[in-house]
């Protein structure tokens, strides 16, 4: 068990210091940089990309947040209308124009009941099915029509933590494919993204090397009521994510929404035992978020923010830098909100690999 685990307590740390040679798996082979395009091997039948009309992902937990990033990436990259729906609801909903449509699974395990149940949904109504996951030969691969592999190898560690990086990395390329094939976007606008993403690896390292200072934080705010994390646009998903994997593995009272939601009524709640961790970089509205946290320091909350190299934002009590990689950093700035619930649950002496009442892989609806 513990060679399993390479030195590390738990399989989730390990993971998360995985994640650089996780995305470089990802990534591999399929980036031009040069050329401004991303190719993941898909097979769309002739005329499909031109003609469509939405992107409609369905997912559960972790991934549904991969998703929520994705469809932001897919509406400024590929021209396309995208939504995210809970696997759970789409499978039962009043049901959604197929046509013109393409459906997309994220799901890590590709085993998920609710993601396959929305799955067959889509496939009874005609749309065209696509699954975005880590594991070859599941379920989900047998029932789409297109695969798309986050090749982020075997994830043990209850929370997701790796594959989340994986797929938001792989749905990027798909949005670039996307509309580079629809001609929705130029080759001189993908190449930035194309370079946050080569650059990924790189930056998610400067991270992991900062470990200290993210330990430190939770050791300092661990024991506080509850927790805040907040974002915009692309910090959206993240705060959202980050929020569940503290509850999920430390068992504690995290919320996430949106920054500007804070002002509608979570600012009730917040005090000084209610620290705000924030989304503050590129791709994430970094100003307007600050404002909003800054709403909530004025209560008394104090405030943990991963900031963009570059900007300082003087009255953080924490600031954590993230490295320059465009509309990816607050992917980068999620490491650092992995760590604080690694570390945060860890201090508490939780199970960290196996909270309770949950499962690896939910196979009932
Ligand atoms: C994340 O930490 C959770 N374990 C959970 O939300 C998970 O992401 C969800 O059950 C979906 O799983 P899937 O990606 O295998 O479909």
């Amino acid at each position: 068990d513990a060679a399993e685990k390479g030195g590390y307590e738990h399989y989730m740390r390990k993971e998360i210091h995985e994640q650089p040679e996780s995305l470089r798996q990802t990534i591999a082979g399929r980036l031009d940089v040069d050329a401004g395009d991303a190719d993941l091997d898909t097979s769309f039948p002739p005329g499909f990309l031109a003609d469509l009309e939405e992107i409609q992902i369905v997912a559960c937990g972790t991934s549904n947040y991969a998703g929520r990033y994705a469809a932001q990436l897919f509406e400024d990259l590929s021209g396309v209308r995208a939504t995210v729906e809970t696997a759970s609801e789409y499978e039962f909903g009043a049901g959604r124009s197929a046509d013109r449509t393409l459906v997309v699974a994220v799901t890590q395990s590709g085993e998920t009941a609710d993601t396959l149940g929305a799955i067959r949904r889509a496939n009874a109504a005609g749309a065209r099915t696509f699954a975005v996951t880590n594991t070859l030969g599941s379920t989900v691969t047998r029932e789409v029509d297109d695969t798309a592999f986050i090749r982020a190898g075997p994830e043990i560690g209850v929370a997701a933590t790796k594959t989340f990086a994986s797929q938001v990395a792989t749905l990027a390329m798909l949005a670039v494919a996307i509309g580079r094939e629809r001609g929705a976007l130029a080759a001189a606008d993908a190449r930035p993204v194309l370079e946050g993403l080569r650059d990924l690896p790189g930056a998610v390292q400067q991270v992991l090397d900062n470990e200290d200072a993210v330990r430190e934080a939770a050791t300092e705010y661990g024991d506080s009521e509850a927790f805040f994390f907040v974002g915009r646009q692309l910090g959206v998903p993240v705060a959202l994510e980050g929020a569940l994997k503290l509850k999920e593995i430390s068992y504690d009272h995290a919320e996430g929404f949106a920054a500007g939601e804070l002002k509608h009524g979570p600012l009730a709640l917040v005090t000084p035992e209610t620290p705000v961790l924030a989304v503050l970089t590129e791709g994430g509205r970094a100003d307007e978020t600050m404002n909003n946290v800054t709403e909530a320091q004025t209560r008394g909350a104090p405030a943990i923010g991963c900031v963009s190299a570059g900007d300082k934002y003087a009255t953080l009590d924490v600031s954590l830098p993230v490295p320059d990689v465009g509309v990816v950093e607050p992917l980068v700035a999620n490491v650092y909100l992995q760590l604080f619930a690694y570390h945060v649950a860890n201090d508490k002496g939780r199970s960290i690999d196996k909270p309770r009442n949950l499962a690896k892989s939910v196979t009932v609806e």
